[in-house]
C-alpha cells in the first residue's frame, strides 16, 4: 500500500532576521565566519569522501549556517497511511506548521523530499494540491464579507468541483460541519469555532484523500473542540489519511493512531500512543510532594535504586518539592520507598499513583513539560 503522505529527511532553514540591524554584531559574526573558513582552509587537508567531495566542505557550511539560520525543521521522516490519523505533537516553535506548509506546497523545503499519494510536493504541486485538503491555524483566507455558503460556492468553483455537484456538496458539508442554520450569515459574524469549521468544510470540497490539519481545535470552546474531534474520526473512518498537529497531549492521545513527538525540528519519538506510554519503565507514574526545597531527595534515590526520576520540580513560593518518578516493579518497591522516605525524614504532603500520560512521556524524553 502506498503511503498517502511520505516525508523523507525533510528540512527547512529560515534566514535569521536581523531585527534593528545591529551592525557591530553583524560584523563580528562575519569576522568569526571568515576566520573559521580560513582555519579550515589552512588546516590539514581532509581525506576525500567516497563521492569525491570533502567532508569539510559540509562542515563549513553547517557551522556558518548555524549562526544565520533558524532550523525550523531538521530532517523529519514519516509516513501517513490511508485511514490513519497521524498526530504531530510538539510545543510552540517545534516545527509543526513549517512541516505542514511544506507538505501543502506552500513552502519549499531546504532539502529532503515529500510525497502526497506518490506525487512530489516540489515537482508535481498541481497533482499534490488536487489530493489535499488543508486547514491552517488562524487562516484568514475566508471572505468575511461573504456568507458561509457563498464562501463554499466560490471555493468549489475554484477547486473545479463540477458545476452540477456544487449545490449538493456545499449543502452536505454545511450540514456535516453544523453550519447549516447559519449558512447565510456573513462570515464576519461567525465565531472562531464556526470559521474553523467553515475552513474544514472548504478543505473537504474536492473530497480529498489526504487532510492536513494544523492545530484544528486551537481557540475552540470545549464543546466545539469535541465536535471537531468527532468529525476528524469520521473522516478517518472514510479512509482518508489525516495529518494533524497539536500541542494538546489529550487530543493527540485521543485522536491519533500514531504520534510523532517533535521538538526543535526533530522527531524524537514515533509510535502508537500506548507504545509511547510503554516506553516509560513502568505502567505507573508516582508523584510525591514533600515539604522543603531540598528535602533529602538524593538519599531517596540512593536507597531505592529502582527509582527512575521523570521530573523534579521545586515551588519556591510554597517551599515544596515535587518528584515525579517511575519504579521498576512498582508494587514491591513501594515498601522500600517508604522506608527511605522515613529514613530521610521527609515530610510528605501529597502522594499519587496514576497511569502514565503522554505528558509524562514528553517530559521523560525532553526533560521539560510541553507548555514550558
Ligand atoms: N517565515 C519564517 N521566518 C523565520 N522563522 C520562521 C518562519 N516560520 C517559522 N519560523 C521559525 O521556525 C520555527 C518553527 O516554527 P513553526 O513551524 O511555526 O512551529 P510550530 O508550528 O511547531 O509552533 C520557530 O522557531 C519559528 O520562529
Ligand atoms: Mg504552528
Amino acid at each position: 500500500m502506498e503511503a498517502a503522505v511520505a516525508a523523507v529527511d525533510l528540512r527547512k532553514h529560515f534566514p535569521r532576521k536581523q531585527v534593528g540591524g545591529n551592525i557591530l554584531v553583524r560584523r563580528l559574526r562575519r569576522y568569526v565566519k571568515h576566520r573559521r573558513t580560513k582555519e579550515v582552509q589552512t588546516g590539514a587537508s581532509p581525506a576525500p569522501a567516497a563521492d569525491g567531495q570533502t567532508k569539510t566542505a559540509g562542515t563549513i557550511e553547517d557551522s556558518a549556517a548555524g549562526d544565520d539560520v533558524i532550523l525550523a525543521v531538521d530532517g523529519v521522516s514519516f509516513e501517513v497511511n490511508p485511514g490513519e490519523v497521524f498526530g504531530f505533537l510538539g510545543p510552540n516553535g517545534a516545527g509543526k506548521t513549517t512541516t505542514i506548509r511544506m507538505l501543502a506546497t506552500l513552502l519549499e523545503p531546504t532539502s529532503g523530499h515529500a510525497y502526497i499519494c506518490g506525487y512530489d510536493v516540489t515537482k508535481q504541486s498541481r497533482e499534490v494540491r488536487r489530493r489535499l485538503g488543508v486547514v491552517l491555524a488562524g487562516d484568514r483566507s475566508l471572505y468575511w464579507k461573504l456568507s458561509g455558503r457563498e464562501n463554499l460556492e466560490f471555493f468549489a468553483t475554484l477547486y473545479h468541483v463540477p458545476r452540477r455537484q456544487i449545490k449538493g456538496r456545499v449543502d452536505e458539508l454545511l450540514e456535516r460541519t453544523q453550519l447549516a442554520d447559519r449558512a447565510d450569515e456573513l462570515v464576519e459574524r461567525y465565531s472562531t469555532g464556526m470559521r474553523q469549521r467553515l475552513s474544514l468544510a472548504r478543505a473537504l470540497l474536492a473530497d480529498p484523500p489526504v487532510l492536513l490539519l494544523d492545530e484544528p481545535t486551537l481557540g475552540l470552546d470545549p464543546q466545539a473542540a469535541r465536535n471537531l474531534r468527532a468529525l476528524v474520526l469520521e473522516l478517518k473512518q472514510e479512509g482518508r489519511a489525516i495529518l494533524l498537529t497539536t500541542h494538546y497531549m489529550e487530543e493527540a492521545d485521543f485522536l491519533s493512531d500514531r504520534i510523532a513527538i517533535i521538538d526543535h525540528g526533530k522527531i524524537i519519538a514515533l509510535d502508537t500512543p500506548s507504545g509511547l506510554k510503554s516506553r516509560l519503565t513502568s505502567d505507573r507514574v508516582f508523584r510525591l510532594e514533600v515539604a522543603g526545597l531540598h528535602g533529602n531527595i538524593d538519599c531517596l534515590v540512593e536507597r531505592v535504586p529502582e527509582l527512575n526520576i521523570v521530573e523534579l520540580r521545586q515551588d519556591e513560593e510554597a517551599e515544596t518539592t515535587q518528584l515525579t518518578f517511575t519504579m521498576m516493579d512498582g508494587q514491591t518497591n513501594t515498601a522500600a520507598l517508604w522506608q527511605a522516605v522515613a529514613a530521610a525524614g521527609l515530610m510528605v504532603l501529597n502522594y499519587t499513583v496514576k497511569a502514565p500520560t503522554l505528558e509524562d512521556v514528553f517530559i521523560a524524553l525532553t526533560g521539560r513539560g510541553l507548555r514550558d
